[in-house]
């Protein structure tokens, strides 16, 4: 997302669909040239593009651009998931010049997907190869700190700002809930906390804001890792891939990675400048899938917002 549209966003505390697609349309093919792709696609092996899950108006833009320039440059097409985006920005880690055999995820993985429309754990087998274990029943984790800061008058997006609050503050002076921490199932429910913030704040106004962003984020994070560990012990994975805009979160990064070294497996996360939503990501899960010959038909591809994993 660019700053400018951070700032249309942010007047309305979410983003807009309408905004987001037009801004799409207006920097889609400066970003080419900014990019210093070729006029003639000359370079290119093959195009990636989100094709789901997301905003519809968005999603069309970007898919109707790719499918033209398949089309022009002949040049395969994928059509790539937003969260396999997000569990493959974890390869920008390591250098993505070098052989394709060296760019390494081990399998099993248990992926822990956190992001401002997603909370997900999937038990990844595979490259491509997904099971569903659990999902938020209502808010996203991202959700919940983009509403917690809107409570507290802190902007839009919330979750850099309550977590940098967090980083002043002392996590032990409010014991918010952890909602479904012990649901023995690998669901989550964040919109019983959001209100739980919300009326702390209505009776004790005069507490410190850093120490009710840090009482929240703590309770997100144990139960972000709390269920994510357990799925590890019940899966016996050889990794946790931790994925989307909330892993940019220093807590959660620091308590998984903790967790996992305790139970002996591997931790990836993405490094800190593609945890949010970017480019980057798509070209790395449209990677895979082109490795595995898996292209889609520009001729019929479609946006698919609520395009599953
Ligand atoms: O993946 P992403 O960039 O966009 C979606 O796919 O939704 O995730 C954006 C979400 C927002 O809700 C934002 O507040 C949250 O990620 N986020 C954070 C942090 N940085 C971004 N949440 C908690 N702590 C952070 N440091
Ligand atoms: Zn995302």
């Amino acid at each position: 997302m660019v700053a400018s549209q951070i700032k249309d966003h942010a007047k309305y505390g979410g983003v807009v669909p309408e905004i987001a697609a037009r801004k799409h349309v207006d920097v889609l093919f400066g970003l080419l040239e900014a990019a210093g792709i070729d006029r003639s696609g000359n370079g290119i092996d093959a195009i990636a593009v989100t094709r789901g899950p997301g905003l519809a108006p968005a999603l069309r833009v970007g898919v109707a651009a790719a499918k033209t320039l398949s089309l022009l440059w002949s040049k395969p097409l994928v059509g790539a998931n937003h969260l396999e985006g997000h569990i493959y920005s974890t390869v920008l880690n390591q250098k993505t010049r070098k052989p394709e055999n060296q760019i390494t995820l081990q399998f099993p993985a248990i992926c822990l997907l956190v992001s401002g429309g997603h909370t997900e754990i999937v038990l990844m087998k595979d490259h491509g190869v997904y099971e569903h274990i659990g999902e938020t029943r209502d808010d996203a984790a991202g959700e919940a700190f983009d509403k917690v800061a809107k409570l507290l008058n802190l902007g839009y997006p919330g979750g850099p700002i309550v977590s940098k609050k967090a980083t002043e503050g002392d996590s032990t002076v409010i014991e918010f809930p952890r909602p479904m921490m012990d649901s023995g199932d690998y669901d989550f429910s964040f919109s019983g906390l959001k209100t739980a913030v919300l009326y702390h704040q209505q009776d004790n106004p005069k507490d410190r804001t850093e120490d009710v962003c840090a009482s929240f984020q703590e309770a997100v994070v144990d139960v972000l890792v709390s269920k994510t560990m357990k799925a590890v012990v019940e899966y016996q994975p050889k990794a946790i891939i931790l994925g989307g805009g909330v892993s940019a979160n220093e807590r959660l990064r620091s308590q998984l990675s903790e967790a996992a070294e305790g139970a002996g497996v591997e931790f990836y996360a993405a490094p800190i400048e593609y945890t949010g939503d970017n480019a980057a990501m798509i070209a790395a899960a449209g990677y895979f899938r082109a490795r595995a010959k898996q292209f889609n038909d520009p001729q019929t591809m479609i946006a698919e917002p609520n395009l599953k994993l």
